[in-house]
């Protein structure tokens, strides 16, 4: 069974860019809901033990949409902090190119920044698609969904972008994922069950 991680900081930690709102509905209700689906399915299919990663790369249809789903949102709330630090060179060069790429990605998904060998890409996936099916290594993702801004600012997904990258992006996360890429350190894994009651338990 696949747990809901906790959010890594409080609903209102991320105000004024995202509200308490937007984030308690957010992880609540959507993310939860990917989950529970996600295990009804792995119960169905008989696939119970196996990692949510393995998971996602050997399966299509529903049960990926779903699993992908809640990978690709606990990456998300990862990329997120309530203790914001400018980004360093590499991902600060291409804060325009995401900002664009993601106002521009027509309906739902996701914009990535994605580290292959040397190189930073920036990305973006329709609806479900996630970086685990793409070459190299996920950095940082933005909710491209209306669900991840739209109460706060309706259609703006420009201003919701802005505020994202400049106020609220985990450049360390991202800064982690990179070194992950080249060997050094273990790149995000979904929570296992025991992670995330250790975890409580230490905080
Ligand atoms: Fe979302």
């Amino acid at each position: 069974m696949f747990i809901l991680p906790p959010l890594p900081y409080a609903y209102d930690a991320l105000e004024p860019a995202i509200s308490a709102k937007t984030l308690k509905f957010h992880h609540d209700k959507h993310h939860k809901a990917y989950i529970e689906k996600t295990n009804k399915l792995v119960a169905e299919k008989g696939l119970t033990g196996r990692s949510l990663e393995s998971v996602i790369k050997s399966t299509t249809g529903e049960l990926f949409n779903n699993a992908a789903q809640a990978w690709n949102h606990a990456f998300y709330w990862e990329s997120m902090t309530p203790d914001f630090k400018k980004p360093t060179a590499p991902f600060a060069e291409l804060r325009d190119t995401f900002i664009k790429e993601g106002k521009k990605h027509f309906g739902s998904g996701w914009v990535w920044m994605i580290a292959t060998g040397d190189e930073l890409t920036v990305v973006t996936t329709h609806d479900a698609g996630t970086a685990l099916k793409h070459p190299g290594t996920a950095l940082i993702v933005c909710d491209l969904w209306e669900h991840a801004y739209y109460l706060d600012r309706q259609n703006d997904r420009k201003a919701y972008l802005e505020a994202w990258f400049d106020k609220t992006a985990n450049w360390r996360f991202a800064e982690k994922q990179l070194r992950a890429s080249k060997g050094e350190g273990e790149a995000f894994a979904y929570p296992a069950s025991e992670d995330v009651s250790a975890q409580r338990k230490s905080a």
